[in-house]
C-alpha cells in the first residue's frame, strides 16, 4: 500500500459504489466530517470497518441513507416530533435515534433495539447513496478516539495504511463544509434527549420541537461522550478568554514546551469548520502544548466546548 494514498483517493462514485457492493470499505465525504462507510446489511464488510478504526465492535454506527423514503427498512421513524426533525433537518448534520428496522446488521448497532440514522448533505455522497440499493453505517473516518478527518487527505494520514487499495477507496469531496460531527437526538423517549451537540445547534431543534430537549440521562450510550475523545498528540489547555489563554502560554512556554494558542471566537462558523484541521495543525507544527480559547455556550458553541473538553481531557494511559 503506497505511503501517499493516491492509490485509494478517487473522485468515481462508480468505483466507490462497486467497492460497497463487493463488501469493501469506502471513506465518504459528508457535510460534517468524512465517514468510514460499509454497506450496512453486510457483517463481514462491518466487522473489517470496525477493525480498520481500531473501534470496539460494542460501539454502534450511524446508518446514512439517501432521503427519508429510504428510512423504512433501516428504523422506525414515528409520526410527530422525529418526523417533524427529519422533514425539517435533512439531509443535513442531524442524526435521529430511532427503534431498528429489520435490514440493519446486529454490527451496526452493536446488538442495540435502537438505530443511529441520517441522511447526509453532500453532493457526491448523497450521488453514491442513491445509486446503492442500501445504506451505508460509516463512524468517523479516524482511528478511535483521535481527532475526526475533515478532508481527503487527513484520511489518507489515518487510515492509508489500513486501506486495501484493491478492495477500499477514499471519496475526495473536498473540505468538510460543516467541520464537526451531526447533532444526535435520541427520539425514543420523551421529551427527546440530546445525545451529542454537533452542527445544528440544538437551540434549532428546540425551536422546531415547540419545547425543551433533555440532556443525556442514563449509560454512556455514545462515544462521543467517553471523557477523552476528539484528541490530538499535544496536551490541550482550556480557557475562558483571550488574556488567561496568553497567560498560559507564557507559563508553558517559560518551562520550556512548545506552546500556540488558537481563538477563533470571532467567528464560530469557521471555528467549527477548521477546529479539526487546527488541532492536526498543531501536531504538525510539533507543539507540546495548545491552548484553546472557549467560545460561550451557545449556538455552535455548545459543540465547539464539547468537543474541545474532550480532547483536553486526561486520557487512559
Ligand atoms: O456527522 C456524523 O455524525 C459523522 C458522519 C460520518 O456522519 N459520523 C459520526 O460517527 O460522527 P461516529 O461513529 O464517530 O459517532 C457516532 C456516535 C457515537 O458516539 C455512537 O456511540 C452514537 O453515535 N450512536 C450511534 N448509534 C447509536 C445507538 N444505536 N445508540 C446510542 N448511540 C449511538
Ligand atoms: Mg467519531
Amino acid at each position: 500500500m503506497s505511503a501517499t494514498g493516491s492509490d485509494l483517493v478517487t473522485t468515481d462514485i462508480d468505483r466507490a459504489v462497486a467497492r460497497l457492493d463487493a463488501g469493501g470499505v469506502v471513506a465518504i465525504p459528508t457535510e460534517t466530517v468524512y465517514g468510514l462507510a460499509a454497506l450496512a446489511d453486510r457483517p463481514d464488510a462491518i466487522r473489517r470497518m470496525y477493525a480498520i478504526k481500531g473501534r470496539p465492535t460494542d460501539h454502534p454506527s450511524i446508518v446514512h441513507v439517501a432521503d427519508v423514503d429510504h428510512v423504512h427498512e433501516w428504523a422506525v421513524l414515528p409520526d410527530g416530533r422525529a418526523t417533524i426533525l427529519a422533514t425539517a433537518c435533512w439531509p443535513g448534520p442531524l442524526t435521529l435515534l430511532l427503534a431498528r428496522g429489520p435490514r440493519v446488521a446486529d454490527e451496526v448497532t452493536g446488538g442495540r433495539p435502537t438505530v443511529g440514522i441520517r441522511v447526509p448533505a453532500h453532493p457526491m455522497t448523497n450521488a453514491l447513496l442513491r445509486r446503492l440499493d442500501g445504506a451505508v453505517a460509516a463512524p468517523s473516518a479516524n482511528r478511535f478516539g483521535q481527532v475526526s478527518p475533515t478532508t481527503a487527505a487527513h484520511v489518507v494520514a489515518d487510515l492509508g495504511d489500513l486501506l486495501d487499495p484493491e478492495r477500499d477507496a477514499i471519496l475526495d469531496g473536498g473540505p468538510c463544509p460543516v467541520g464537526i460531527e451531526s447533532t444526535i437526538i435520541d427520539c425514543t423517549v420523551a421529551p427527546p434527549q440530546v445525545l451529542r451537540p454537533g452542527g445544528i445547534p440544538t437551540e434549532d431543534v428546540e425551536r422546531l420541537l415547540d419545547g425543551a430537549l433533555a440532556p443525556a440521562a442514563g449509560p454512556v450510550r455514545a462515544a462521543g461522550m467517553l471523557a477523552s475523545h476528539y484528541a490530538p498528540r499535544c496536551r490541550v489547555h482550556l480557557a475562558t478568554d483571550r488574556a488567561a489563554a496568553d497567560a498560559t502560554q507564557q507559563r508553558i512556554g517559560a518551562a520550556g514546551r512548545a506552546v500556540g494558542v488558537l481563538d477563533r471566537t470571532d467567528d464560530l462558523v469557521a471555528a467549527t469548520r477548521h477546529l479539526y484541521a487546527d488541532l492536526r495543525d498543531a501536531d504538525r507544527r510539533g507543539l507540546d502544548d495548545l491552548v484553546v480559547v472557549l467560545p460561550p455556550p451557545a449556538g455552535l458553541g455548545h459543540a465547539l466546548r464539547d468537543r474541545l473538553t474532550k480532547a483536553a481531557a486526561d486520557r487512559p494511559g
